[in-house]
């Protein structure tokens, strides 16, 4: 099992090693984070941070050898510097071969990749960055896996209520597929009604990273799934009509109609509007109806939608 582990890119998900829940597992791991920058309300909770520089190979080794570390988790992802982002990646992958790292999680989190291997074009590295990781992994004996979640639920709770990601800019949440505080609240039905659609709590992808550290060298696959719940947008919008105890109206949306925006956003040079195309389009195409998970998870309990929304947007929540 995974002993000393760096988390690099501390932001969003990364952060999330720091719940509660899943404290008391972490505890029997020592675990170093890398950072641009100093993070205080890290150090608060007890992580030890380092602050360091992606363009410089050295002192990245330097880095990874103070903390003798055995596992790196990477959750660095730069959707306005795209080229930033790969080459951090790409160092810190190099820096950590040459200091002996044993196992590796490139930052993924999302949707089924074996099936649907092309990523938003404000992510298009990481498909280029998952052909490298293998090649360098499978070449210097390191453990790796590509962690496949569904849509992180998080996204759809309150303003102000998420504990690990940040609330979209006011224009986006009209393309959140449930929009439960709208004043009309909504479930978009986006591509196939008869599709389920995985859905990931971010404390339970924490969980389930725990569970896969915790597993022997040599036992991971290339590529773990993790589902979380499953549902049809249909079934979402009766979930939520049920808890909110009004009308929620459901908007369906065909595949066709998400590939043409998609067009159609490429053509405007909205780069905003390129990226909700693009995150409706793998919404509704079947890229988050993930194959059964993988065995290490069984018998771990995740969170059900309903029971987020009810905790959220019950009665008495207000
Ligand atoms: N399935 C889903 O619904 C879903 C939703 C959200 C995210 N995800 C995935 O989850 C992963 C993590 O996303 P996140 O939301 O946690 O990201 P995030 O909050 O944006 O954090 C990314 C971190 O990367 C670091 N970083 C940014 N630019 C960098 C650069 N040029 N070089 C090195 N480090 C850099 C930053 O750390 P410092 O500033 O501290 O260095 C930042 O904290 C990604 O792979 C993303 O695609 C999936």
């Amino acid at each position: 099992m995974s002993e000393n582990i760096v988390i690099a890119g501390p932001g969003g998900l990364g952060e999330s090693y720091g719940s509660p829940f899943v404290f008391g597992y972490l505890r029997r791991f020592k675990v170093a984070v890398f950072s641009r920058s100093q993070k205080p309300e890290l150090e608060k909770k007890g992580a030890a941070v380092k602050v360091v520089d992606y363009n410089d190979i050295p002192s990245l080794r330097a880095a990874i050898k103070s903390t003798q570390a055995d596992t790196l988790l990477s959750f660095i992802v730069d959707l306005k510097n795209p080229d930033a982002m790969a080459r951090s990646h790409r160092n810190l992958l190099e820096a950590a071969v040459l200091e002996g790292i044993k196992r590796f999680v490139p930052a993924e989190y999302a949707n089924d990749v074996v099936r649907f291997p092309v990523p938003p074009s404000s992510e298009a590295d990481k498909l280029h960055f998952r052909e490298h990781a293998a090649r360098v992994c499978r070449a210097h004996d390191v453990e790796y896996t590509l962690i496949c979640n569904g849509i992180i639920m998080d996204f759809f709770l309150p303003r102000g209520k998420k504990k690990y990601i940040a609330d979209l800019p006011p224009e986006f949440p009209n393309i959140l597929p449930v929009y439960a505080e709208a004043d009309a609240p909504r479930v978009m039905v986006l591509g196939g009604p008869e599709d389920r659609i995985s859905m990931t709590l971010a404390d339970d992808i924490a969980k389930g990273m725990v569970r896969l550290l915790l597993q022997p060298y040599g036992s991971w696959d290339e590529i773990t799934y993790l589902s979380g719940d499953r549902m049809s947008w249909e079934e979402a919008a009766e979930i939520l009509g049920r808890i909110l105890d009004r009308k929620v109206e459901t908007r369906y949306v065909s595949l066709d109609d998400l590939k043409q925006e998609v067009r159609e956003a490429h053509g405007s040079y909205d780069l905003m509007r390129v990226e909700c195309a693009e995150l409706n389009e793998a919404f509704g195409n079947g890229s988050e109806v993930l194959p059964a998970n993988t065995i290490c998870f069984e018998g771990m309990e995740t969170k059900r939608f309903e029971q987020v929304m009810r905790e959220h947007y019950g009665k008495g929540n207000d």
